[in-house]
């Protein structure tokens, strides 16, 4: 049910007193302690003074941990429904978390060499980097990057391809020549990694068709398409030299990069503009692929693409009448409902919505003008993680970031209460994330001896304590012994981990092994 939104302002009466509108128009039963107020005097200011708006703003700030709090009696089970759903998805095809098989065999020997092209098609950017692999877990990496318009991400999937091939060649060109980084003999051609972050179905390491967009893209023409071929078609036109090695997830990059440099790595996460994880599965516990023929005793990375948990039918995520109203608005209402309760693209518009409904309900702001806020998507989670970091006990930071985005003045009692509901809405994000990681720790059995967690992404790198939520909600599921299990910053997976994976996949192939794959 979307909330209703209509604003706040001021008018002058016939006789002279200022008043102060506030309209909603939606009752909502499921808030208790909600106050209805349709219109306030100025002149009763006092109903704006500390006092009387703090316990006002109590009661909503306990009406929202409430809403926002994981118990770990919650947490663990969900990380038991998320743990089926893992299994379920090893065992059949086409299941809702679709658990990737991605034909990248085994953990790199650390010795890989070389020169390798790698793009990156993320979320927000286009990067293009040239990986000079040394050998001994060493790399040089010299990179460009594009930033990708709303334009792009809804234009027709070829288009979005040929921009990713001009993209490259203009790198090519720019970094070759005598003073260049890049001497190509005539004919030569540099193998390239093409890290797409998107679910795709892949049959070998060079292919792999969309299941469906995420994170706001929605090129037509491009969802149950082969996007290797069609971007091999890109290539193609502009005539680069370049040989399309292998198709990979950021995930999987990242997995491979991060235990390249930390051998003790066994699961990679992104937590940025999207969420997903990959780990390291014995190919004989993915019955679906038993067809396939490969060697039981071989080991495969699997993209969980778990962003989709509990898409569609919603049974075991707590999802609040922001979320629900935030998905039911996406362009893809039902999907990833994993991925909306915890990725950067989502979590400043759950806040943005609870802003809304309190300046509905008279509680903030009173009596500004408030239209800058109430735009869809006004608030950007790069914020929430500048109001939770922001070190002054006036809260400064906040004061600047209302003012300059929203210009609305901030006391300090909503200041303060802006920040605790950004620090619910991320410690939410964290320890639904813990689940995740949670559910493939207690598949893969390891506690006992403890692993390493690669991650990467904004959310990760810089939400501030995001990286100790998750480990305090891993210690939630699993008692002290979690704290075998460690998050720490990935290295690039998409630039370094692809090129890796090239370097793996052209020496399997060289030796022969399911070199049709
Ligand atoms: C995509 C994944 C990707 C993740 C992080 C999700 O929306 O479906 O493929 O790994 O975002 O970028």
């Amino acid at each position: 049910m979307p909330l209703s939104r209509r604003g706040s302002g001021t008018l002058l009466t016939p006789t002279g007193q200022h008043l102060a509108m506030h309209t909603r128009t939606q009752d909502d039963e499921s808030l208790p302690h909600a106050t209805k107020r349709r219109a306030h005097f100025a002149t009763d200011l006092w109903l704006h003074s500390a006092k009387w708006s703090i316990r006002t703003m109590t009661d909503h700030l306990r009406r929202l941990e409430t809403l926002f709090t994981l118990t770990p009696q919650r947490m663990r089970m969900i990380t038991q429904s998320f743990r089926e759903t893992l299994e379920n998805g090893l065992e059949k095809v086409d299941q809702v978390v679709p658990m990737i098989p991605t034909f990248v065999f085994g953990w790199p020997s650390g010795q890989e060499q070389g020169d390798y092209l790698a793009i990156d098609l993320g979320g927000t950017n286009l990067r293009v980097c040239l990986v000079h692999l040394q050998g001994k877990g060493k790399f040089e990496v010299t990179q460009s990057k594009y930033r990708l318009s709303e334009e792009q991400k809804q234009d027709e999937g070829q288009k979005l391809f040929d921009f990713c091939a001009e993209s490259l060649k203009t790198f090519i060109d720019s970094n070759s020549g005598e003073d260049g980084i890049l001497h190509l003999e005539p004919g030569e051609k540099l193998p390239l990694g093409f890290t797409f972050s998107y679910p795709c179905k892949q049959n070998s390491i060079d292919h792999g068709i969309l299941i469906r967009w995420t994170k706001g893209f929605g090129a037509p023409n491009t969802e149950g398409e082969n996007v290797a071929e069609m971007f091999q078609k890109s290539l193609d036109k502009f005539e680069l030299p370049v040989t399309l090695t292998a198709l990979i997830n950021d995930t999987t990059g990242t997995l491979i990069a991060s235990h390249y440099v930390n051998p003790h790595t066994r699961i990679a996460c992104i937590f940025g503009t999207g969420c997903n994880a990959a780990y390291m599965e014995h190919v004989k516990d993915i019955p679906k692929i038993k067809d396939l023929g490969i060697d039981g005793g071989m080991d495969m990375v699997i993209n969980c693409e778990w962003g989709a948990f509990d898409s569609f039918e919603h049974e075991h995520l707590p999802r609040s009448k922001y979320d629900i109203s935030i998905d039911e608005s996406s362009n893809k209402p039902g999907e990833q409902a994993f991925e909306k309760l915890i990725s950067g693209r989502y979590l400043g518009e759950i806040l943005r919505l609870v802003i809304c409904e309190l300046i509905d309900d008279g509680i903030l702001f009173l009596g500004q003008n408030t239209y800058k806020v109430e735009v869809t998507n006004a608030l950007d989670t790069a914020l929430l993680s500048l109001m939770e970091s922001d070190p002054t006990e006036e809260l400064l930071m906040i004061i600047g970031i209302f003012s300059h985005f929203f210009a609305l003045e901030t006391t300090l009692a909503e200041r303060q209460f802006l920040r605790a509901i950004a620090r619910l809405i991320g410690r939410r994000a964290a320890r639904l994330s813990a689940c995740g990681i949670g559910a493939i720790v207690g598949k893969m059995g390891y506690l006992e001896n403890g692993c390493a967690v690669g991650c990467d992404g904004s959310l990760y790198n810089k939400y501030p304590g995001f990286a100790g939520r998750i480990q305090e909600g891993l210690v939630d599921i699993f008692g002290e012994k979690a704290r075998n299990i460690y998050t720490h910053h990935a290295e690039d997976g998409s630039g370094v981990g692809s090129a890796i994976i090239a370097a793996m996949t052209k020496a399997r192939k060289d030796a022969g092994i399911h070199a049709h794959l």
